[in-house]
């Protein structure tokens, strides 16, 4: 799961304030269609996830929130949805899942931002990308964190279109 600074910088790479409606391909926990709605002003926010359990999790913090009104969480595979409406799509999905989306996300019309999590997509080329580092607690809950680096890609449809 992206942890909250990075679904930050996640949401901050794509404009998302210019924006009508993000769609988070996997959304799990519902963690970027929130900020996307309340931190960074998108009129509508649209998570996908295929895990039920996450689904509902995403749906209860969607509900919770005061601007529950712009979010949808869909309980769908994502590779079945249409993206019509959206302008700005993140994905988080490994090197597998980006490829199965690729050709899909690849029919967007250009105005459309993508932003990929750590993995990149064969043969694009990324308008923009930002790189860090982060620290990341121990999975036994410890105080003591690790350090662990991260990329963020951005994609715009103009680019995608030419590949
Ligand atoms: C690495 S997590 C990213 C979660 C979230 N977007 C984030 O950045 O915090 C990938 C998510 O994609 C979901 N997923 C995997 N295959 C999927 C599919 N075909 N359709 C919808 N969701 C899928 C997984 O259940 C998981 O929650």
């Amino acid at each position: 799961m992206v942890r909250m600074e990075l679904a930050a910088r996640t949401v901050s790479s794509s404009d998302v304030a210019l924006t009508s409606a993000l769609a988070d391909i996997g959304c799990g926990d519902g963690r970027i269609v929130v900020m996307a709605v309340e931190e960074f002003g998108a009129r509508k926010a649209v998570g996908i996830e295929i895990d039920r359990h996450l689904v509902a999790t995403a749906t209860q913090k969607a509900h919770a929130s005061p601007l529950s009104d712009r979010i949808s969480i869909l309980l769908d595979d994502c590779r079945r949805v249409s993206y019509a409406d959206a302008t700005v799509v993140c994905v988080y999905m490994g090197v597998t899942g980006n490829a199965e989306m690729r050709a899909l996300l690849a029919s967007l019309p250009e105005h459309v931002r993508i932003v990929s999590h750590s993995y990149t997509f064969d043969g694009w080329t990324p308008a923009a990308s930002s790189t860090g580092t982060h620290q990341v607690p121990t999975a036994d809950g410890a105080s003591e964190s690790y350090e662990s680096e991260f990329a963020v890609y951005l994609y715009h449809g103009q680019g995608v279109a030419r590949c």
